[in-house]
């Protein structure tokens, strides 16, 4: 069939396009894009692969350097060869020797936005700067987000604030010098050390948040928590959020009327019981005298008749 032939052909063209082209070539595996705060720190993963054999770590050389110019260094071993502009403000903090290749730059300019390349050279000798062979990867460049400010951190606390119960509340900012950890600051001082939490996003992002447990008391209704987080280089962002306080639990409101009730109802019953008693000897009294009135009116009228 016409439609069959045609489908096969188109299968087995998109098998040969998105197969996994097998090769012994060197690889590295850069983040692609990543934010960088300018006046902090910025480090960019980075991770290489080279074919079979194991190449002896003392020879290997990493250099990062400018895409659009090879011979603009940012980063080599021998800093005399690097760009003024980035002296003593980038470092390998990767290890070749376990093949990474991740990169440190701090005090982040303005113009810091790239593209930066990685490469590696492969010296004659571990003494030697001349190289025998050289590889580059200028397929796998990072390119930078320079941010002129930080975020504003996000708050994330209990649903609600009880007197006397601890209450928890999160503050979290997110970063990309892990190098150098944001510090994280609390307008409360009358509480136990915050815990911190650092972890990784993805590819290079990272997320730090420091954890706030306090038992509120009735005089922090009202009042205002604020959560600043200083980055490395001194830039700051602060978020604030007010407790609204509810009240202890208590049963004062039913277990009150309800006293009252029952006091009241006690006192009218024996007020009742009392006057019945006080009434009931009136009557008997009265019942009596009416007797002996009637007994008395009796004898009189028999006496007339006689
Ligand atoms: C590469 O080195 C950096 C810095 O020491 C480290 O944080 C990272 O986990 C390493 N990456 C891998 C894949 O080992």
């Amino acid at each position: 069939m016409d439609k069959d032939r045609k489908t096969v052909i188109l299968c087995l063209l998109l098998s040969a396009i998105c197969s996994p082209v097998v090769s012994e070539d060197w690889k590295a595996t850069v983040v692609k894009r990543l934010d960088a705060l300018v006046t902090s720190c910025v480090v960019v993963p980075c991770s290489f692969s080279h074919p079979k054999e194991k190449l002896p770590a003392s020879r290997l050389r990493g250099i990062w350097h400018r895409k659009s110019q090879w011979n603009q260094l940012i980063y080599a071993s021998d800093d005399t060869t690097v760009l003024d502009s980035f002296k003593d403000r980038t470092q390998m903090l990767g290890n070749l020797g376990q093949d990474n290749c991740t990169l440190e730059i701090t005090d982040v300019k303005n113009h810091d936005n790239g593209a930066f390349c990685f490469r590696i050279e492969l010296a004659r000798t571990e003494t030697d700067k001349a190289t025998k062979d050289k590889f580059s990867f200028v397929e796998d460049c990072v390119e930078l987000d320079m941010l002129s400010e930080p975020a504003k951190p996000s708050l994330v606390h209990s649903p609600t604030a009880t007197e006397g119960r601890p209450y928890v509340v999160t503050c979290t900012v997110t970063h990309t010098c892990p190098s150098h950890v944001p510090k994280f600051t609390w307008s409360r001082s009358n509480t136990d050390r915050p815990t911190e939490v650092h972890r990784l996003i993805h590819n290079g992002l990272w997320e730090a948040q420091s954890i706030l447990t306090f038992i509120p008391q009735a005089m922090d209704d009202h009042s205002e928590l604020t959560c600043t987080a200083v980055f490395n280089g001194q830039k700051t962002t602060s978020a604030t959020l007010k407790l609204f306080l509810k009240r202890a639990e208590n049963y004062n409101h039913i277990i009150i009327p309800v006293a009252v009730g029952i006091g009241t109802a006690v006192i009218f019953g024996v007020l009742c019981i009392f006057m019945v008693k006080k009434y009931k000897k009136r009557i008997i009294e009265l019942q009596n005298q009416e007797g002996s009135m009637w007994h008395r009116l009796s004898r009189m009228s028999r006496r007339n008749r006689s």
